[in-house]
């Protein structure tokens, strides 16, 4: 099984970045969690990020017959893009929406998700832990 690892726009920035709502951890941190995790449940994983909409919707649109489970952490395009979802959909790949921070206790306009209803769940407001948790269920989507 191969899973990947997608994080929007600003992602790069986690450590330095409103540490009071994001945390110290960086995203090499996160990826090097991910990847100790993944070794130990021997699945094969993809981490990779972009401050780009497009770029991300070309990697949606790539991974399809490549990969069985997309997690994704869209960050702000979480709330604002058309085009994500419309990627996620066309795929088909079973998709995990994830967050650091629990976007329902912030401000309103977090609140919406528009790639919510095309994604098979969303973990939210578990900080680096949201990748790990996003994992387990990544395994086992195909039973859920
Ligand atoms: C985020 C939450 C988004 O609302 C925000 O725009 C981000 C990060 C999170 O991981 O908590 O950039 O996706």
């Amino acid at each position: 099984m191969k899973i990947l690892f997608l994080n929007g726009p600003n992602l790069n920035l986690l450590g330095q970045r409103q540490p009071e709502v994001y945390g110290r951890t960086t995203l090499a941190d996160i990826e090097r969690l991910v990847r100790e995790r993944a070794k130990k449940l021997k699945v094969g994983i993809e981490f990779r990020q972009s401050n780009l909409e497009g770029e991300l919707v070309a990697w949606i649109q790539q991974a399809k017959g490549k990969f069985e489970a997309i997690v994704l952490n869209a960050a702000a395009y979480t709330h604002t893009s058309v085009a994500l979802r419309d990627a996620i959909a066309a795929v088909a790949i079973p998709t995990i929406e994830i967050h650091l921070s629990n976007v329902h206790a912030r401000e309103e306009f977090r609140h919406k998700s528009l790639i919510a209803p095309v994604c098979r769940g969303q973990i939210t407001g578990f900080g680096a832990n949201s990748y790990i948790l996003a994992l387990e269920a990544a395994l086992n989507v195909n039973e859920s």
